[in-house]
């Protein structure tokens, strides 16, 4: 009797609360659903964190070398890279080497907007360090190549760049004494070819290496590595300034593509060997001649499929090593980091084509913070990385060499 009553007690206090817990369900659900677009309208404009680099790139099994990177020891095939790089029998006439363009004292790059050519011409790009190239997915302005071993041999070979014949640059390699026994010792081979020259080139390029910034070091937990300006100046590049929304992960690029609206280089107006490159790539990248004759703005990853919505976009530039690889852009437009500062204030550049990246507003940064965010895109920089340039091997008439019998 006691328990029917209490029972009944029960249903009946529930069904006075009824509305009562309806309610509360009802709040619940609500409060779940709305928690619930919060996190997701978040996701939408997330991007990948800032990262540290691992202690050395990526080494591909089928190109194993040593997994040290500067300052330590080179191991033999990357310290056969190290010559080849330096050396100007990887070119057309014998005369300019992959370092001519990208000097340790000018960054690792090229310090001129545009970058030197192979002797008579110009180039039509920036040319862009090779400090960390091992780390990226991929190479160039316009990101098509994706790996080291294959970009080596299309830098050398390039009508404006090393503009080899592979023919020729291979004899030259295989009828240096020295380097025929440096080939024998490392790959095994009789006579050098030329995939082990871009083999030995990229693992000189991995070894080019810099994952001990004071950026790495702060974000492998040690706090002092930043100043309290730089530190301020990475909330800003994730906060305020929205750089992260682009530039992120270990190389501080989503390795995407964008139109920022860089300004067209000058030099085409002032040059004529500069317009003569520019047609010149649109006629080898396959442009139509009403295209190649009249253009002049470089349309970046257009050419790759000839898309009018790819027009002006390039791959999100990788922010290492910039304290020493001005000037800026794939042209070379923005001379410090200042001025790249000023040009994200003001919201990028011009659009051109109707393709800006829509994320790009105007900042309003205060002097102060455009100061931290300064601070804070130096320190993914160290100690500048030079290496003297190498005695390269001299061609000698081969003594050991026998007539077959
Ligand atoms: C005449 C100048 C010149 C020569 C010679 C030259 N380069 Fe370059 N390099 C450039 C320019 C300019 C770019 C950017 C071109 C582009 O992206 O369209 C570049 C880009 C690169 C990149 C891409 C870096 C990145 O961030 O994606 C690497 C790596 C590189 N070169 C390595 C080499 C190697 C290795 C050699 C020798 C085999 C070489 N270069 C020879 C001018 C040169
Ligand atoms: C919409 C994506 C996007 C955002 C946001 C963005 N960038 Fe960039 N950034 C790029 C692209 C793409 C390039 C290469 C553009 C070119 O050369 O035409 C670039 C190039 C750069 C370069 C030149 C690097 C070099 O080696 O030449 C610097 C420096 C830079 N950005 C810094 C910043 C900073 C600082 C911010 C924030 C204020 C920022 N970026 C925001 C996409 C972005």
């Amino acid at each position: 009797m006691e328990m029917q009553n209490e029972k009944f007690k029960m249903k009946n206090l529930f069904r006075k609360n009824f509305h009562l817990y309806s309610f509360v369900l009802f709040l619940l659900f609500t409060i779940h659903c709305s928690l619930f677009t919060v996190v997701h309208a978040a996701d939408a404009g997330k991007s990948r964190p800032l990262m540290p680099l691992p202690s050395n790139p990526p080494i591909p099994t089928d190109n194993p070398s040593g997994a040290n990177v500067y300052p330590s020891k080179m191991d033999a095939k990357q310290e056969l890279g190290y010559l080849l790089f330096f050396d100007p029998k990887v070119s057309g006439d014998g005369s300019i080497s992959c370092a001519d363009c990208h000097d340790p004292k000018q960054g690792w790059g090229f310090a001129d907007p545009i970058s030197r050519g192979y002797p008579g011409t110009v180039h039509w790009r920036n040319s862009q360090t090779a400090v960390n190239s091992g780390y990226l997915n991929k190479i160039f302005w316009e990101g098509g190549t994706t790996s080291l071993e294959a970009q080596a041999p299309v830098a050398a070979t390039g009508g404006v760049a090393g503009n080899g014949s592979p023919d020729m640059m291979e004899s030259r390699v295989r009828f240096t004494p020295e380097y025929v026994r440096r080939f024998k010792d490392i790959f095994g081979v009789e006579w050098p070819n030329m995939d082990h020259v871009w083999d030995a080139i990229a693992a000189f390029e991995r070894w080019l290496s810099q994952p001990d910034t004071p950026f790495d070091k702060f974000m492998k937990g040690d706090k002092n590595a930043l100043s309290v300006k730089a530190q301020k100046g990475m909330e800003i590049f994730k906060g305020k300034a929205n750089c992260i929304q682009c530039h992120n992960g270990q190389m501080l690029t989503d390795e995407k593509f964008y139109d920022i609206g860089v300004a067209d280089a000058p030099e085409f107006e002032e040059n004529g060997i500069q317009q003569v490159t520019v047609r010149y790539q649109f006629y080898s990248k396959g442009s139509a001649e009403d295209v190649y004759r009249t253009h002049k703005s470089d349309p970046g990853i257009y050419f790759k499929q000839k898309r009018l919505e790819d027009r002006g976009k390039f791959r999100t530039a990788p922010l290492r090593y910039l304290k020493y690889s001005a000037p800026y852009m794939h042209n070379g437009t923005l001379f410090t980091i200042d001025e790249v500062i000023e040009f994200y204030n003001k919201g990028g550049g011009v659009d051109r084509w109707g393709n800006k990246a829509k994320i790009l507003k105007p900042l309003n940064l205060s002097k102060d913070e455009k100061e931290a965010l300064k601070e804070f895109l130096l320190s993914t920089s160290g100690e500048e990385i030079k290496l003297p340039v190498p005695k390269v091997p001299d061609y000698a008439p081969m003594a050991d060499w026998q007539p077959r019998k």
